[in-house]
């Protein structure tokens, strides 16, 4: 996404990232000036500063790309987007005419007649039993619980997490999930817990209760995104610390029994 202008204005448009942020008030703007060098270097001089700074695709290419050819568009669906901080998702699919709840630990920015955000922890979403046609979550299963966010310690987050989705999807909704692949781990970063990454036993595991319908691993090989198998995601180098290097995308259904 380049920067742009609207109205001789300056929008504030963070390369490639879908949300960006405009200064409210005098001091947000003295800030913005002190901290975005690097955006100015990026859209006013990009050969310069495409030398400065590397432009590197996460996985989210993937992962959006997977969740929106699973979802029908011709049927109108209620949808819950487990974890949409950061994420245009559930705006995405709100405008497509989907009714789409979300839920964070963390505040949403983002709006629409279509979307109603809750914040709060996975562990206790405010919503009835068999309530969802369909339940997303991309990239935060493998999270929940590692106090990242600031959301509460459980070393069976993810597990709890899983457990909560079952409990609102409808009998035959479907859960659309993706999470880190390769070797079964949780990831530090500067001794931090980021994530867990799970090989195919440990998926299984997660997802026990839920009809896996559809698996998928991509892989970045070369700085590029692909569909690999699950023997070469394991032979992956990881591209840099706080990327991934394979995701798992996957469609399960909850039964009708
Ligand atoms: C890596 S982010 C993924 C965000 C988003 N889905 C995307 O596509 O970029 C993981 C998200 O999970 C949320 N999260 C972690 N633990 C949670 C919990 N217990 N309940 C609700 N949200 C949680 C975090 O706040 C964070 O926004």
């Amino acid at each position: 996404m380049d920067a742009g202008r609207s109205r001789g204005k300056r929008l504030y448009m963070g390369l490639g990232m879908p949300i960006s942020y405009k200064p409210k008030n005098r001091l947000a703007s003295l800030l913005d000036i002190r901290f975005s060098l690097k955006s100015v270097l990026l859209n006013r001089l990009p050969s310069f500063g495409y030398k400065l700074f590397e432009v590197f695709m996460g996985e989210r290419v993937v992962e959006y790309a997977f969740v929106h050819s699973n979802i029908l568009m011709e049927t109108k669906q209620r949808i819950l987007d487990v974890g949409s901080y950061g994420s245009v998702l559930p705006v995405e699919l709100a405008c497509f005419g989907h009714k789409v709840y979300s839920v964070d630990v963390l505040a949403y920015p983002l709006e629409h007649p279509n979307l109603t955000f809750v914040q709060g922890d996975i562990y206790n979403i405010p919503f009835p039993d068999n309530f969802f046609d369909t339940v997303t979550a991309v990239s935060t299963v493998e999270h929940v619980g590692l106090g990242r966010y600031g959301d509460p310690l459980h070393p069976d987050g993810d597990r709890r997490a899983i457990l909560e989705m079952i409990r609102v999807l409808k009998k035959g909704g479907k859960a659309i999930i993706t999470v880190p692949f390769g070797e079964r781990t949780v990831s530090y970063h500067r001794g931090v817990a980021m994530n867990r990454v799970y090989d195919l036993p440990s998926l299984e595991q997660l997802l026990e209760g839920l009809q896996i319908q559809k698996r998928v691993i991509y892989g970045k090989q070369g700085g590029f995104w692909m569909p690999v198998t699950p023997e070469q995601a394991a032979n992956l180098k990881r591209e840099d610390a706080t990327e991934e290097k394979s995701v798992a995308l996957l469609v399960a259904s909850k039964g009708q029994g």
